[in-house]
């Protein structure tokens, strides 16, 4: 196994924790949203998905390596110069978000906050026509731009011959060695678990 083979740790705890529960905290929200029944939960999940928005905020400026936004939110020339290397036999490769990801988790986080915010907004009932429309629109382009996330995730896991959920899931990618994390940061991910599920008793106690 020569260098660039090892396995190196790539995500640390706080970020696979904040992914995998933030994309159920989006999928349950969306489709709970509709039914009175289940107000309670959806409320629940919106307000989860903005703390774990605000989370990954502050994680983006302090965090490990490759959580840095610095890493990965690229200039155009950057971006473009990725899209064109695709067309080569062996197209640039990220150990990290490539540069269009880093547009994608923008965009995901962006539309996320967007659609909790004008939730939030609404919560309180009576809310002007204008936010609950607001709230649907953000909701439906975040659907949307999750669909092309997930399409993206599988095609360049294809293109760079790895496997890019199982990196989410596990942490780890193969890599140079000098380009893994040091720490996985497990206490703060499981403080983070420990807090969504306080919320969620705190939200449904009676
Ligand atoms: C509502 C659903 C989803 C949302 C809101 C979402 C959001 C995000 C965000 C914000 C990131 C950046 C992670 C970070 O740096 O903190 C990300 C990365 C990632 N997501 Fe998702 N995601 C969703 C669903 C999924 C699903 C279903 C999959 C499985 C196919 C997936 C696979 C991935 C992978 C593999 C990465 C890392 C991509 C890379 O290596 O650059 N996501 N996602």
């Amino acid at each position: 196994m020569n260098d660039s083979e090892q396995p190196i740790r790539v995500w640390d705890w706080p970020v696979r924790v904040f992914h995998w529960s933030l994309a159920a905290c989006v999928f349950i929200a969306f489709f709970t949203g509709e039914s009175e029944r289940w107000s309670l939960w959806h409320q629940t999940l919106g307000y989860m998905a903005g703390g774990l928005l605000a989370f990954r905020l502050v994680w983006g400026f302090v965090g490990t390596r490759h959580a840095r936004f610095a890493s990965f939110i690229k200039g155009p020339q950057a971006i473009l110069a990725y899209v064109k290397s695709l067309r080569q036999v062996t197209p640039e490769h990220h150990v990290g978000h490539n540069p269009v990801g880093g547009v994608a988790v923008l965009l995901l986080i962006g539309l996320t906050a967007l659609t909790a915010f004008s939730g939030w907004l609404i919560a309180g009932g009576d809310a002007p026509g204008w936010q609950e429309e607001l709230h649907e629109v953000a909701a439906n382009s975040l659907m949307l731009v999750v669909a092309v996330h997930v399409l993206g995730v599988v095609l360049s896991s294809k293109q760079h011959k790895e496997n890019l959920v199982r990196a989410m899931l596990t942490g780890f990618k193969s890599g140079p060695s000098a380009m893994g994390i040091q720490s996985s940061w497990w206490w703060l991910g499981l403080l983070m678990l420990v807090a969504m599920v306080g919320f969620v008793w705190l939200q449904f106690r009676v």
